[in-house]
C-alpha cells in the first residue's frame, strides 16, 4: 500500500526506477517464480508466418492458413499485410517520444478513467494483481470509423497515431473479413456483428529492468479483445503458450502479430483460442511495442456477444453464457493478470 502510494506520487512511472534492486510492488511472489520456466526455441514449433502477398494468388490458401493458426495457436505473424514499413517506423518512434516527454507532459495525461481519449497509465492493473508489471503504457481509446480529434493526443505522437490507425482500419477490416471466411461464415460476419466499432490502441514502453529474473514486462494473461493487432520492436522478449511451453514470438521486420483474443474464443464456441502470452523484462535495452485492440469496450450500447450460432449444432452446443463487452471488460480488469483466464467465469 505505502509503496504503491510512493510510486503513484514519483508520477507513476516504471521507466527511472533504476535503482539495484526492484521495489517489491514489482516481484512476482516466491510461489509463481517456478512459472518462469525456460523458453522452448522457436525451432522446436512452426510458429505461424503467413504471407499476405499470397491473397493475390489465392485467398483459399490463405484463409486456410489464417484458420489453422487462429485454431491450433490462437495467434499468427503477418507479413505483407500492406501497411508501409515508413508507418510502422513512425509509430514506434512516436511511442518512444511520448515516454521521453518531459515529467510535466506526461503528467497532465495521467490517469486510469479509460473513458478519457488519451491516458497515459501505469499499471492500471496495479491494485488488482499480484505484482506490478515493468512498464509504462499510454491508451487511445476510438471508435472507427472515427479517426480521434487530433487536439486529443499529445504532438510527441499525435500524427503518427493517426496515420497508423488509418492503416489499422482497413487492416483490420480484411482481417475479420478472412475470419469470417475461416469460420466457414459469410465474409461479413464479423464485421456486422460490430467487430469493428471499438479500437483501443495502445504504446507500451519497457524500461531495462535491474533484476528481470525477479519480475515480468507483463505477466501472463489473454487479451480483452476480438483480436490484437501488435507491433514489436527487434528487442524480443515475447512469448506464448503452447502446448505448455512458452515460446519465444521471434521479432521479424515489418511483421505484425495477430492474436485472437477472448471475445472471439467465446464467439467461437472455443474452436479459435485466445492465447495466454507474456513479455519478460530484460536488463539492457528499452523494449518498444504497440497494440491495436479490437473490443468496444467504451460503447454502453454494445452488441450482446455469444457463441455464433451458425457455429453450433446438436454436438456442439454453446459452452458460454451471453455477455456485453463493458461488463465482460469491467469483470476483466478487476480480476486481471491474477493468472486465470476471464472466460472460465462464462462457461456454462
Ligand atoms: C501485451 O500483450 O500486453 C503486450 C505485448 C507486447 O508488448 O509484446
Ligand atoms: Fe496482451
Amino acid at each position: 500500500e505505502l509503496e504503491c502510494k510512493s510510486l503513484e506520487e514519483k508520477n507513476t512511472r516504471v521507466e527511472g526506477l533504476v535503482d539495484a534492486e526492484i521495489p517489491s510492488i514489482f516481484r512476482i511472489p516466491q510461489s509463481t517464480l517456478s512459472d518462469k520456466n525456460p523458453s522452448v526455441s522457436a525451432s522446436r514449433f512452426a510458429i505461424p508466418i503467413i504471407d499476405f502477398a499470397d491473397l493475390a494468388a489465392s485467398r483459399e490458401f490463405v484463409v486456410g492458413k489464417v484458420k489453422d493458426a487462429s485454431e491450433k495457436w490462437g495467434f499468427f505473424q503477418v507479413i505483407n499485410h500492406g501497411v508501409p514499413l515508413s508507418v510502422l517506423e513512425d509509430i514506434q518512434d512516436g511511442v518512444v517520444r511520448f515516454h521521453k516527454e518531459d515529467l510535466e507532459v506526461k503528467k497532465s495525461y495521467f490517469s486510469r478513467d479509460f473513458g478519457k481519449t488519451f491516458i497515459y497509465h501505469n499499471n492500471f492493473e496495479l491494485y488488482s494483481s499480484k505484482n506490478g508489471n515493468w512498464r509504462d503504457s499510454f491508451a487511445l481509446y476510438m471508435t472507427p470509423p472515427n479517426l480521434p480529434n487530433p487536439e486529443d493526443l499529445p504532438v510527441a505522437c499525435r500524427d503518427a497515431m493517426i496515420e497508423y490507425a488509418k492503416h489499422t482500419m482497413s487492416f483490420g477490416s480484411l482481417l475479420f473479413e478472412l475470419l469470417s471466411e475461416a469460420l466457414g461464415l459469410n465474409s461479413e460476419m464479423l464485421k456486422s456483428l460490430d467487430c469493428l466499432k471499438g479500437l483501443l490502441m495502445a504504446g507500451h514502453y519497457y524500461p531495462p529492468c535491474p533484476q528481470p529474473d525477479l519480475t515480468f514486462g507483463v505477466s501472463k494473461h489473454s487479451d480483452n479483445s476480438f483480436i490484437t493487432i501488435l507491433l514489436q520492436d527487434q528487442i524480443g522478449g515475447l512469448q506464448v503458450l503452447h502446448q505448455d511451453s512458452w515460446v519465444d514470438i521471434p521479432p521479424i521486420p515489418g511483421a505484425l502479430i495477430i492474436y485472437i483474443g477472448d471475445h472471439l474464443q467465446l464467439m467461437t464456441n472455443d474452436k479459435f483460442k485466445s492465447v495466454e502470452h507474456r513479455v519478460l523484462a530484460n536488463r539492457d535495452r528499452p523494449r518498444v511495442s504497440f497494440g491495436c485492440f479490437y473490443s468496444s469496450q467504451m460503447n454502453p450500447n454494445s452488441t450482446v456477444y455469444g457463441p455464433i450460432k451458425e457455429l453450433l449444432s446438436e454436438e456442439n452446443p454453446p459452452k458460454y453464457r451471453e455477455m456485453t463487452i463493458p461488463e465482460y471488460t469491467k469483470g476483466y480488469v478487476e480480476k486481471r493478470l491474477d493468472g486465470t483466464s476471464h472466460l472460465l467465469n462464462y462457461r456454462i
